[in-house]
């Protein structure tokens, strides 16, 4: 769950937007924080098509996660208008494409990007064909990328029944590698799992 720390943060990201690129968000779920990002933005005076992916189809953990902030779901509802209602309140210009990450980035219209948010990619391959579909189209020294669950690693390990959590260091080692290529806007660690870069220079990929 993304905070209202965050949530002021992102809105904040939005009031900077400098119209050099879209901003979009990969994972939006109900939209929480598409709606923070997109209040700035509107300030800013946002006029470009506001990506958003998902699969909007909840799931039992999300049923529950729903039900916990006394919203009530059904397992496989289509959660499309909800976040539909959320965001396009704020901001008209919301382009959603439901359906599965990494494929569905594919229908991305492939134009600069400014502001992006990934809280679906955690693991591989979803976050490297991801970053691989999107990185092409960051802007030097200007792009944010948001990464909303930096630390979910974190939680599994602390959680002695997920034997999985190392597939979930994918973000943090990705950052690692690229560390000259990144630097550090926001960590908040302290409150959420979330950090937020700026994409300082292109990355040569290994071969
Ligand atoms: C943690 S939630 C996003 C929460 C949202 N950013 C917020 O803070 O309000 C993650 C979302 O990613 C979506 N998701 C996860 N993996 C996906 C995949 N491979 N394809 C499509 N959607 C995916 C889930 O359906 C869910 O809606």
């Amino acid at each position: 769950m993304s905070t209202p720390e965050v949530h002021q943060y992102l809105n904040e990201l939005g009031r900077g937007w400098t119209g050099q690129g879209v901003a979009m968000e990969v994972g939006c779920w109900l939209g929480a924080t598409s709606a923070a990002l997109l209040d700035g933005l509107v300030e800013a005076g946002y006029d470009k098509l506001y990506w958003a992916f998902d699969k909007w189809r909840s799931n039992e953990a999300e049923v529950q996660k729903a039900y916990d902030q006394k919203v009530l779901l059904g397992i496989s509802q289509d959660l499309l208008p909800i976040f539909l209602k959320n965001t396009k309140s704020i901001y008209p210009k919301v382009h959603a494409v439901q359906g599965i990450i990494p494929p569905i980035l594919n229908m991305f219209n492939l134009t600069p990007i400014e502001i992006c948010l990934f809280d679906a990619p955690k693991s591989n391959p979803v976050f490297s064909d991801s970053i691989h579909k999107l990185l092409p189209y960051f802007i030097p020294g200007v792009t944010v990328l948001g990464l909303l669950d930096y630390y979910f690693y974190l939680r599994r390990k602390e959680d002695q029944l997920k034997k999985d959590w190392e597939k979930f260091l994918v973000p943090v080692q990705f950052i690692e590698e690229h560390r000259d290529n990144f630097t550090v806007l926001r960590d908040f660690k302290e409150n959420s799992s979330c950090v937020f870069f700026r994409y300082e220079k292109p990355i040569s990929w290994k071969k």
